[in-house]
Order: structure tokens, then C-alpha cells, then sequence
């Protein structure tokens, strides 16, 4: 579940030299495209209609200290508007409708084939990659995860209308019918509520370095 997972997973995308994907932002620039074409979000046939007809490209970072993949919409970046308010209250609801789901699972699928990365997402490792190597449910209380929101908004903020708007996008994305929030089978559950930023980033890095397939050495030499 866990705010907190887009931090942990840039720190691993860093240490391991990888890139890091976080899904979240193709659910965002779906939404700020069908907010930008004046798209009734409830209106899903029409939502899923131009997410169809819309190019989705995921780009490598355009700033040499950045892990992260952008988002661009028709040739336009989307990312500088993924964290507008509008788009925020917009994306539960566009991320509910399943027919947007399929196609974003799509072309998360083909970009997962690109190399080594960390991807970041709530049914990653259940829908979209179920094979992935290694997979980490990284968890946290309301409260902590609504103290981290707020600090990332840079709000002091109404603590009480933060930890109330995260309840409330938890229990949509965990009761929504297409791909709720859960936890895959064999998913290693790491809860971050009491680790600083570094503390999860280990655990997490140990983690991985646990499990990868043992790298294979092949030497030349005699047939
Ligand atoms: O992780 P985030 O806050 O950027 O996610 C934004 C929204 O997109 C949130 O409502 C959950 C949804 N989302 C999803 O349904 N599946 C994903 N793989 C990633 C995000």
C-alpha cells in the first residue's frame, strides 16, 4: 500500500543503477488528459474512448540526477501537472474503470520488458507482473502515510483533512471491483511505519539482493 513507496523505490533505482517506473503517473496523465479534453470522469465509456485514441510514452528521465520515467501524452510531457489538485482528487476514479486499467497494464507490460527496474504500483505484483523476481508490499499506518503526504505537498496542513482524505483513497482503491489493492501471495510484506527513509531503502535493497537470480559468469575459453 504504503506512501512512501514512490521515495523508497527511486533510492533502490538508484543504489541498484536501475530505472524506476512508478504507475501511478499513467493513471495521473490519463486523468489530466480527460480532465484537459472537459471528459466527464464518471462518464467511463467516454474515458476509456480517449484513453484509446490517446499515445501514452514513457521516457527516460530528462535530468541526469533523475531515475524516474516521464509520462508524455500525444508528444506533450505530462508530468509536470501529475500532482495538480485537480488531477489528485480526479485519479481514483479514472484508476477505477476497468477498461483504463487494461490499457494501462498493457503498456506498463511492454515497458517492464525494457531491463532492470524497480516498478512501483498497487497490482503489480498480483496483474500486471505476477512473475516479477522479487516483489515487496511495502506497508504503513494511515497516519504515518498521511504525515508523509502532507510533508510532500509541503503543507503543514489540516492533519486531520489529509489523514481523512487518505482513508478515504485507500477505501476506494482497496473496494474498487477492477484490480482492488491487495497484497500478492508471495509478496514480502515490509511495513515502514517506524523506518526512516534509509532503513527502508536496506531493508528493501536486502531484499532484492536475496533474492535475485545469482548472476551466471561465462567464460571463454575451450568449447
Ligand atoms: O501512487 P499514486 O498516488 O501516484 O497513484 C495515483 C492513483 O492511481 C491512485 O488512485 C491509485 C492509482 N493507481 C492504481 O490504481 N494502480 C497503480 N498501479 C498505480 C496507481
Amino acid at each position: 500500500m504504503a506512501s512512501g513507496k514512490t521515495a523508497v523505490g527511486r533510492e533502490l533505482a538508484r543504489r541498484l543503477g536501475w530505472r524506476l517506473f512508478d504507475t501511478g503517473i499513467m493513471y495521473r496523465a490519463a486523468t489530466w488528459q480527460a480532465q484537459k479534453g472537459s471528459i466527464y470522469l464518471d462518464d467511463d465509456e467516454s474515458v476509456v474512448e480517449l484513453i484509446r485514441h490517446s499515445d501514452f510514452q514513457l521516457r527516460a528521465p530528462a535530468t541526469a540526477d533523475s531515475v524516474e520515467l516521464e509520462v508524455y501524452v500525444d508528444g506533450e510531457n505530462a508530468t509536470p501537472h501529475l500532482r495538480e489538485p485537480e488531477v489528485e482528487s480526479g485519479v481514483p476514479t479514472v484508476a477505477a474503470i476497468a477498461g483504463v486499467r487494461t490499457l494501462m497494464v498493457q503498456i506498463q507490460q511492454q515497458q517492464a520488458m525494457q531491463g532492470c527496474m524497480i516498478v512501483v504500483g498497487r497490482d503489480i505484483g498480483t496483474v500486471v507482473l505476477p512473475d516479477a523476481p522479487v516483489k515487496i508490499f511495502l506497508d504503513a499506518s494511515a497516519e504515518v502515510r498521511a504525515q508523509r503526504r502532507a510533508k510532500e505537498r509541503n503543507q503543514d496542513a489540516d492533519r486531520a483533512s489529509v489523514l481523512a482524505a487518505t482513508n478515504r483513497r485507500d477505501e476506494l482503491d482497496q473496494r474498487r471491483a477492477a484490480s482492488p489493492l491487495v497484497a500478492a501471495q508471495d509478496a514480502i510484506t515490509l511495513n515502514t511505519s517506524s523506518l526512516s527513509l534509509v532503513e527502508a531503502v536496506d531493508r528493501a535493497e536486502q531484499i532484492i539482493r536475496a533474492h535475485l537470480p545469482m548472476p551466471v559468469s561465462v567464460v571463454g575459453g575451450e568449447a
